[in-house]
């Protein structure tokens, strides 16, 4: 059975999940939902980054005694289970970074490095972003201020553990250069590529517990930590088994892909790549970094005031409306403006208006016409009479063109989603919603009743719930509690669990003489905010 194994970064717990954190969760539950649904097995790992100078600040901030930093991880570990829960998260594993394992896996990880004359000691001058958790030079710090976020760097001169990543630069450089899917998107590779044109420093990997004590101990000298960034990516393999589980490791790794935001690509395919490597272990097929979300124009910042809480959207206007305006509105690695006036547009108009109006006629139509039955297709292919005239002939072209592009989903979806082309695959999908939509208009069942064409009428509406069928199926990884509704209200009784992949490729699952449901509008039209 192929293997898919995908990742997100592991979040800081210093404050509440944002709407960036459930961005890449989402992005990556659909993709994995998506593999699932093709049989692979999949491996889906997320979790939380829990060490550092950020913590240990948030933790003194909130009250607690320096030492008591676990409690209050602990504390915020399940605000971010709880709305992975929320959001309908399939993941299969979470990981802590202040779970045992993970810790032994780090400091077998630096034993080996040391082992291995990577590891030395010397004095550090340079400065330090505790936000961002990152070492900048001196040439580097703009006027103290870090060149990432902007805000006041720490100078810092002490004594500590650096790791040689410069040995390893032209082999990075090589690898990337000979792996065009290595960085994505390829403007994205470009950036780092312009990186390592200058020489990499090596990476400094510890911290002395004198002024940072909140983190893993360095196993060969006590009076130091785990630099948090060295420890956090560790969890990519640590997560699958590292170092004991071999059999685990090598079923998962490399990992098909990490999915990350834009803000943490150095560490990801530079420092990330060159441990792995040093290790003896092969990088990561792909690393995505995808977009930041900003809202009226301004990143987003508690001091700011602009911080949108993902439980507040979701309560307002539901699960999937959020899940499909994340994937729909921005491609995916771009940046994009979240605004509750842009999430309730789409919603108007991809969901209440395209979809939803769709299904509610259709299903309306088949209770008027055939007392909520499943109609068969008839004539299709005989010298019927209703196709003698012109417009008979374009109505069968119609459905004939509807059969076609619903069915090709299946296609369109296998070469837009291992690219991570999520928007692009919702717009092939909103292709066979409009041209179906069309096909009403176009066809005039209520005039097709009026001349009693009942096969026709018969035929047409046929054609509409089985697009429907394949829609609501296609939208699976994207909006599963959708996909269920509709295939309730078609009357399909299998559990859409147990669907697969070429379900959407086959047209004509969808029986005739099934009951259908209609339920209350799937996405009623919202008036104003
Ligand atoms: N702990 C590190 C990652 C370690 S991975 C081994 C970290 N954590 S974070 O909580 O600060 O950020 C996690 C992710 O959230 C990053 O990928 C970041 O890009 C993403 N986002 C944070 N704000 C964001 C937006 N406004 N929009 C989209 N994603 C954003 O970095």
């Amino acid at each position: 059975m192929n293997k898919f194994y995908i990742t997100t970064p592991l979040y800081y717990v210093n404050s509440k999940p944002h709407i960036g954190h459930s961005y890449t969760n989402i992005a990556v539950d659909t993709v994995s939902r998506f593999y699932r649904m093709k049989g692979y097995d999949v491996f889906f790992m997320t979790g939380t980054d829990e060490h550092g100078e950020k913590i240990e600040k948030a933790s003194l901030a909130s009250g607690l005694k320096a030492g008591e930093e676990k409690k209050f991880v602990d504390g915020i570990v399940p605000v971010f289970k709880d709305l992975w829960q929320k959001l309908g998260m399939q993941y299969d594993y979470f990981i802590r970074t202040t779970d045992d394992y993970h810790i032994k896996a780090v400091q077998a990880v630096l034993n080996k490095l040391y082992k291995d004359g990577r590891i030395y000691k010397k004095i550090y001058k340079g400065w330090f972003c505790t936000p961002c958790e990152t070492f900048w030079s001196e040439a580097q710090s703009e006027n103290g201020l870090c060149p990432d976020c902007k805000r006041h760097l720490e100078k810092l001169d002490e004594e500590n553990y650096f790791f040689k990543i410069s040995e390893y630069q032209e082999w990075l450089i090589d690898h990337i250069n000979s792996n065009t899917s290595f960085i994505k998107p390829d403007f994205r590779r470009n950036e780092v590529l312009g990186f390592l044109r200058e020489p990499l420093q090596d990476l400094c990997i510890s911290r002395s517990k004198i002024r940072m004590s909140w983190g893993i101990e360095v196993p060969f000298d006590k009076n130091f930590v785990t630099y948090v960034w060295f420890d956090a990516l560790i969890n990519y393999i640590s997560g699958i088994g590292y170092p004991g589980d071999t059999a685990r490791l090598e079923r998962y790794w490399p990992a098909d892909f990490h999915i990350i935001g834009k803000d943490i690509l150095r560490h990801h395919t530079v420092y990330w790549p060159i441990m792995l490597h040093a290790l003896g272990m092969a990088p990561p097929k792909t690393i995505f970094a995808h977009g930041w979300w900003i809202v009226k124009g301004e990143k987003m910042s508690k001091s700011k005031g602009n911080v949108v809480d993902p439980v507040a959207v979701i309560d307002k206007y539901g699960i999937d409306t959020y899940r499909y305006f994340l994937l729909r509105e921005v491609p995916f690695g771009l940046d994009g403006a979240f605004s509750e006036e842009a999430l309730i547009k789409r919603y108007n108009s991809d969901l209440a208006n395209d979809i939803g109006n769709l299904l509610n006629r259709t299903l309306t139509m088949v209770e008027k016409y055939f007392e909520g039955i499943v109609p068969v297709i008839k004539g299709q292919g005989s010298p019927h009479h209703s196709l003698r005239s012109d417009a008979g002939q374009a109505r069968v072209k119609g459905r004939d063109q509807l059969k076609e592009k619903a069915a090709g989903l299946a296609d369109e979806l296998d070469k837009t989603l291992p690219q991570l082309d999520y928007s692009g695959a919702l717009v092939k999908i909103w292709e066979v919603i409009n041209i179906a939509n069309k096909l009403i208009e176009d066809s005039k069942p209520w005039v097709l009743a009026k001349e009693k064409k009942t096969d026709e009428l018969g035929s047409l509406l046929y054609s509409l719930l089985e697009s429907l069928r394949i829609v609501a199926l296609s939208i699976y990884p994207f909006m599963p509690a959708t996909t269920k509704s509709i295939m309730e209200q078609l009357g399909v009784a299998e559990p859409v669990e147990k669907m697969k992949f070429e379900d959407i490729g086959t047209w004509g699952k969808l029986k005739p003489g099934t009951k259908v449901n209609k339920s209350k509008p799937l996405f009623p039209r919202i008036e104003s905010a």
